[in-house]
């Protein structure tokens, strides 16, 4: 792929509405307990300087290794957790440090999809009602018009509203997984972010729920964040990828740029990784006519109490020089308009 057919790419998949979601070097650290009284106390930096645009309509995707902020970087993104520098903007509104009281007035425009919908719904509530729980927080209407819209919901997420009464167990994974659905749409937000929310289902049930997940943008106009650790399913729904790296981004572009010809080591090795399914298990997953160098991770993922200096994949990046333990790449536009964090891009030469 040349540099110019990379820029093409790399422009918008579908069209696209104003920024609705704006993270301005985000940052969560959380303070760890001192080992003991004389030492410092130690800080994790879960989310480090993140900065991104989510557009009206579009998915973005963010993937990226156990451990390595995702879920952090989701649940700050609709502040689900207090934030500890940087700044959030939704729908023109900065929300990084809005009371609880405000917050409330905001939330039904953002929600969160959790990974686990065992866990996340309440064992001991009806189908109907967890449903009903934000239409009741936000004075929805009189009883009637909950009972209506709960109905309603249930069936554009396909569930049959004689089920209502049923609880979580009395439900298969991916049905509990729609009654999550359900409950983020009943506010008719603007914005999901979704949280692996396809991880816990079984493989033959996850497109099912992808393809849920998708007939409802196309209906709602919905953006969502797309949290996944599986490239498959991130390349699947996504319009444009964010990989995460111990906190940070290292590349943002749009999908079909970044499986054609990955900017930053990482996205190459995280892609190496992904075995190629209709090609036998010996090969890896391909774009088209461009088979990808394998490259293989070795060592572990840092631990994030104690980064590593410089670019924080040198120690394990195979392209690594003298200059990558020491200076820290910021994301930026590389020689052939890609977005990476490193100071020698692949930009195909490799
Ligand atoms: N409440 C917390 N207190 C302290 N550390 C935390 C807390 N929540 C998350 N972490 C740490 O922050 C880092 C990022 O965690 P996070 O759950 O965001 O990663 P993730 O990418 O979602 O991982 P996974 O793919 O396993 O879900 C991890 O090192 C985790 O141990
Ligand atoms: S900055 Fe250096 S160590 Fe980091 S990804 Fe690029 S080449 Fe590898
Ligand atoms: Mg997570």
């Amino acid at each position: 792929m040349t540099a110019q057919n990379i820029v093409a790419a790399d422009t918008d998949a579908r069209p696209r509405g104003d920024v609705l979601l704006r993270a301005s070097d985000l940052a969560k650290h959380y303070p760890l307990r001192a080992e003991s009284l004389t030492k410092r106390r130690r800080v994790l930096r879960a989310v480090d300087g993140v900065s991104l645009d989510v557009r009206g309509g579009e998915t973005l995707g963010i993937v990226g290794e156990s451990g390595c902020g995702k879920s952090t970087l989701g649940r700050c993104l609709v502040r689900l957790t207090d934030i500890t520098s940087g700044r959030v903007e939704f729908d023109g509104q900065d929300i990084t440090t809005l009371s609880a009281r405000r917050l409330r007035r905001i939330r039904p425009g953002m929600q969160l999809v959790f990974q686990d919908p065992q866990a996340s719904l309440n064992p001991r509530r009806r189908a109907g009602d967890i449903v009903a729980e934000p239409l009741l927080i936000h004075r929805y209407g009189d009883a009637a018009a909950v009972r209506r819209r709960v109905a309603e919901l249930f069936d554009v997420v396909g569930l049959a509203s004689a089920h209502l009464d049923r609880y979580p167990h009395e439900f298969s994974g991916g049905q509990r997984q729609r009654i999550g659905i359900a409950r983020a749409l009943a506010t008719s937000p603007k914005l999901i972010v979704a949280d692996e929310p396809v991880s816990a289902l079984d493989v033959s049930i996850q497109a099912q729920v992808l393809n849920l997940f998708a007939d409802l943008q196309e209906e709602f106009g919905l953006t969502y964040v797309f949290i996944a650790h599986d490239l498959g399913v991130v390349r699947h729904v996504s319009d444009r990828i964010a990989v995460m790296y111990l906190g940070e981004i290292v590349e943002l572009a749009a999908t079909e740029a970044l499986y054609s010809a990955p900017a930053h080591p990482y996205t190459q090795a995280l892609m190496s990784a992904v075995p190629e399914i209709d090609d036998g298990p010996a090969t890896v997953k391909g774009a088209g006519a461009h088979r990808r160098e394998r490259i293989v991770l070795t060592g572990e993922v840092p631990n994030p109490v104690a980064k590593p200096t410089g670019c924080t994949f040198h120690t394990r990046c195979p392209y690594a020089r003298e200059r990558c333990a020491v200076e820290h790449p910021r994301l930026t536009e590389t020689a052939s308009g890609r977005r990476a964090a490193c100071h020698y891009p692949l930009d195909g030469q490799r």
